[in-house]
């Protein structure tokens, strides 16, 4: 089936709304407010320039960037992917009242090359994705990816899927430890912090977020660099580890010069270098791709000051030649 031809079941209809967004009905349901701000909306839609067709969010969070598309073209559809059952009640709240012009779908966008095919698309005009994870996953002490909040040392932004970051630091000998600290966390002091880290695991004493920044602290003061705290990298590199992150965005950047029509274009919003340095090299095999943007494009200074997330952002985005 191709793009034009897909209709779009409803939303609503997949699974029970539990997320809501208005803080009024959130007090009166006693559910948790998802309250994301989307990063650079405007230029991820104008690098799109959605029109009638399919498209795919890879990374639907709470929906703001699948709903800017929705709102720029009467005529364009998404299908959204997220690996957070979380995430992806939120957006179908807010998301409901497009209807059949938005499905979600809950798979690593690493896949989303067979998760199209098994909905039966053969590609689509454009896809974003916005990487990393949002502010609710960040700030809810149960998903354990915050050192200033207290809560298991889980981290999967699926936490039905796979090893949690304790299981992780148990799974790994020290050496191994400190390499995932260094690569992922660009962190120079690593070979400390992961033998103190481990000892705190044999001493029995790593059971909680603020334990593990407690044995960081251990190894290496508690003074911030930069006005960073000192646990900041190694919770980067763990969370990068157990979500494995780098190797999702290599596969959907693979997946891309299949998964879009020619002429369709990619727009990818990262958050640090190595993220970046991804999308930079995807986007330079000029057979494949007509880069859109010569420079990463950033943020307003007006969006970095009203969202600190913003500031760290860096847009690109590449059109798909005819192969
Ligand atoms: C920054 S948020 C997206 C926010 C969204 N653009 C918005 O404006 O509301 C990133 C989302 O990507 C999801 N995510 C990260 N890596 C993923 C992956 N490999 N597969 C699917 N979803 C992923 C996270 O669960 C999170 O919900």
């Amino acid at each position: 089936m191709s793009q034009a031809q897909l209709a779009l079941p409803g939303v609503v209809t997949e699974t029970q709304a539990e997320w809501v967004w208005s803080e009024d009905s959130a007090e009166e349901m006693d559910v948790p407010d998802f309250v994301h701000e989307t990063v650079m909306r405007a230029e991820v839609v104008a690098a799109l320039a959605p029109a009638a067709g399919l498209y795919v969010d890879a990374t639907v969070g709470g929906g703001g960037h699948t709903e800017a598309i929705l709102e720029a073209s009467p005529d364009a559809k998404v299908i959204a992917f997220d690996r957070d059952d979380q995430a992806l009640d939120a957006a179908r709240a807010r998301l409901a009242r497009f209807g059949d012009r938005v499905r979600l779908v809950k798979t690593p966008f690493g896949r989303v090359g067979d998760a199209l095919s098994e909905l039966g698309v053969e590609n689509v005009a454009g896809l974003c994705a916005d990487l990393g994870v949002s502010s609710p996953q960040l700030d809810d002490a149960a998903r354990g990816m915050s050192f200033r909040r207290e809560g298991p040392i889980d981290m999967r932004m699926d936490p039905s899927d796979g090893e949690t970051a304790l299981e992780l630091i148990a799974r790994l000998t020290d050496e191994d430890l400190a390499n995932v600290i260094f690569e992922y966390g660009d962190e120079r002091r690593s070979r400390r912090i992961a033998r103190s880290v481990k000892r705190a695991l044999s001493d029995n004493q790593l059971h909680t977020t603020l334990d593990l920044r407690r044995a960081i602290v251990r190894a290496v003061g508690p003074v911030r660099v930069g006005g960073v705290d000192p646990a900041t990298r190694t919770f980067q590199a763990l969370r990068i580890a157990v979500n494995a992150e780098l190797d999702e965005l290599s596969s959907l950047l693979g997946s891309l010069p299949e998964v879009l029509a020619p002429g369709g274009v990619a727009a990818i919003l990262s958050f640090h270098s190595l993220e970046d340095r991804l999308v930079k090299r995807a986007f330079q095999q000029r057979e494949q791709w007509e880069p859109l943007t010569k420079k990463p494009l950033v943020a307003t200074e007006e969006e970095s000051t009203g969202n600190p997330r913003a500031r760290s952002a860096k847009l690109r985005a590449a059109r798909r030649l005819e192969p």
